[in-house]
């Protein structure tokens, strides 16, 4: 008998497993930076979930799912070949919907498709997928599009490109979809089999398929673009200038932004549509592409609103979004990129709610209001981008409605952003426990926020803080000794502390740095102590015993010019103690003469000469 796993399925081997790990733990913290929940639900789901959901003349439905019936039940089950249905389908049976009416919800695991196995395409694949229920909102398409990148980043996958589209809804759907059938009538002998039964049944997917005449005909089709309804329109030009407040449009391509209506000029990517294989789409989809370390299989990650799925599995009409990406594809470009992948911190403790300062209803300025709403979006980008968790209201509604949710959602600090915020270039925080309001300026509002975290540390991290200090303390009296091997070994464990507590506050990164590289260098490991002393400038460019170190460090590395760089930028920090410091008996065996002289000459010509 051979031995071979079946199907083509693919086994992660453990040099692998470490890798998949990473990619674990960049999601969840991803996940709790946007207020994502963790949900599991189970491998297999009736066949008719997906028939109603994915759709009954879709590639998956018709071909793709593994089927059963169980001995003692005749109604079929499936294999689940995606995550979407499973997770609304919990969200209903549960009655979430009940409780809170917007939820986000993040899942992880095997799916099952039976298509044919290549390079980046699996009969056991795995995906990392986010739903959020409860909300129609134009910001949520654009959060969600912004979380997806924040991942990629993460991983240190730099190189994606983002496709986005609007497929409109069933009412603007049912003209194209007339259009279409038109343009399409006289050449339907040219498609290939499967789109000449798709011209009746699913007219748009002609718009994917794979099969080069097929591909040639759509491409000179007219796209949805023109024909999407007023509604759909504004709500898709609202996602597009959103992405342009978060600075994500460069890697949009225009095209997807809706700026040109024929296919034919899309050059980069040969789907504009983007019909996506799922019914269940409505207005926004998007694909998120990695050509340069995949083949044909590119797709990395894709998603997009589903207004009516809630509603069409017998739930409440509410919008929804969501995006799965596919781990295959995305340690295959790990791989092949070799990124530098630096999974940050873990989030910092307190999460913030943002709320926008926007009066009752009958008083609403509806310009003033959009200028808030972004700015509250913006901040809310941002304090994630700094590790913290923040969230916002996505409905519009009133200040005293968004305080009311923070309120039932538990959020200790609210950050609040009105008119005379913004002319203030800063926000006012809210203690949602003692009601007191502060403002802070933009530029100390993550120190005062940092400082919240270790006044709120739970006892266990104050206890890991306390050790921080003693290892740090330790190493000090070893490096007087000259012991400094062993001062290297106690402050290695004390920077792993300071990488999972928010420890600045305590104690100035920039010395502890400074220090690390000083120990790095006197026992000659040249290249952390640069590492080292890098950290600790960038901490505090104006720390000038950092750059006269790592100064000493480059000299000892070879890099000449980067050590005049150094040693300047100490020099114009502390003026003309530099020779002290330079010619300090210490010092003065990291620089030869003539270093010495070049220095005095660049010290001595005046800038710009
Ligand atoms: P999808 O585009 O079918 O969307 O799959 C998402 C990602 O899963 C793809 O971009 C790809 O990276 C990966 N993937 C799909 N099929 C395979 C396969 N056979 N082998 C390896 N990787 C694969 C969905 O599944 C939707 N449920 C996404 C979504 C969530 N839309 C809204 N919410």
């Amino acid at each position: 008998m051979e031995i071979q796993s079946p199907l083509g399925m693919q086994d992660i081997l453990p040099e692998d497993v470490q890798l998949w790990k990473k990619v674990e733990s960049a999601m969840h913290r991803i996940c709790a930076l946007y207020r994502y929940s963790e949900i599991r639900t189970p491998l297999f789901e009736f066949t008719s979930l997906f028939t109603r959901s994915v759709g009954e003349v879709t590639d998956i439905v018709e071909k793709e799912m593994y089927t059963f019936t169980s001995n003692t039940d005749s109604t079929p089950i499936s294999l689940r070949p995606e995550f979407t249905a499973g997770i609304v389908r919990a969200y209903l049976q549960h009655s979430m919907h009940k409780q809170k009416a917007f939820q986000k919800f993040y899942a992880f695991g095997p799916l099952f498709r039976r298509e044919r196995p290549q390079k980046g395409r699996y009969r056991q694949f795995h995906q990392f997928d986010i739903e959020a229920l409860g909300s129609y909102s134009p910001y949520l398409d654009a959060e969600t599009i912004l979380l997806a990148s924040d991942f990629l980043n993460e991983l240190g996958l730099k190189e994606y490109k983002i496709s986005i589209n609007s497929i409109g809804c069933p009412a603007c759907r049912a003209e194209y979809r007339e259009v279409l059938k038109k343009a399409l009538a006289p050449r339907i002998s040219e498609l290939c089999q499967n789109c000449q039964a798709r011209y009746e049944r699913n007219v748009f997917r002609i718009m994917d398929c794979k099969s080069e005449k097929c591909r040639s005909i759509a491409s000179k089709l007219p796209t949805i673009q023109g024909y999407l309804c007023d509604n759909c329109k504004n709500h898709f030009d609202k996602v597009v200038s959103i992405l342009k407040v978060t600075e994500l449009e460069d890697r949009v391509n225009p095209f997807y932004a809706g700026q040109t209506t024929q296919v034919s000029e899309a050059k980069s990517v040969p789907n504009p549509l983007l019909v996506r294989g799922f019914d269940y789409y409505t207005k926004t989809t998007f694909e998120f592409t990695y050509p340069s370390a995949l083949g044909s299989q590119d797709a990395i990650l894709g998603g997009g609103r589903y207004d009516n799925l809630i509603e069409d599995l017998g739930g409440p009409k509410s919008g929804a979004v969501g995006f799965a990406a596919g781990i295959e594809r995305i340690i295959l470009a790990l791989k092949d990129t070799k990124s530098q992948m630096s999974i940050k911190k873990l989030p910092k403790n307190i999460p913030i709610f943002v709320a926008s300062v926007t009066e009752q209803e009958q008083e609403r300025n509806q310009e003033q209001d959009a200028v808030l709403r972004d700015a509250v979006f913006k901040i809310a980008t941002q304090l994630r981008r700094d590790g913290r968790p923040a969230d916002m209201d996505f409905e519009a509604r009133s200040l005293k409605a968004q305080m009311k949710v923070a309120n039932k959602l538990n959020y200790k600090y609210v950050i609040k952003i009105g008119s005379d915020e913004l002319a203030r270039y800063g926000m006012t925080v809210k203690n949602m426990n003692t009601g007191k309001e502060e403002f802070y300026s933009d530029k100390y509002i993550n120190e005062y926020l940092n400082g919240l975290d270790v006044r709120d540390a739970t006892v266990s991290d104050k206890v890991r803080a306390g050790e921080f200090l003693d290892l740090h303390n330790k190493a000090i009296f070893l490096h007087k000794e000259g012991k400094e091997k062993e001062a290297a070994g106690l402050l290695d464990d004390a920077a792993k502390i300071s990488e999972e507590l928010n420890i600045e506050d305590i104690f100035p990164l920039s010395s502890f740095y400074g220090f690390k590289g000083t120990v790095d260098r006197n026992r000659g490991d040249f290249k952390n102590a640069e590492v080292d002393l890098l950290k600790s400038v960038k901490k505090d460019k104006d720390y000038a015993l950092g750059w006269f170190v790592l100064c000493t460090v480059q000299m000892k590395l070879g890099k000449e010019d980067e050590a005049i760089r150094s040693f300047m930028k100490a020099y114009e920090i502390t003026g003309d103690a530099w020779s002290d410091w330079a010619l300090r008996d210490g010092n003065k065996k990291y620089f030869s003469q003539e270093f010495l002289e070049r220095l005095k000459s660049e010290i001595e010509t005046p800038k710009g000469a």
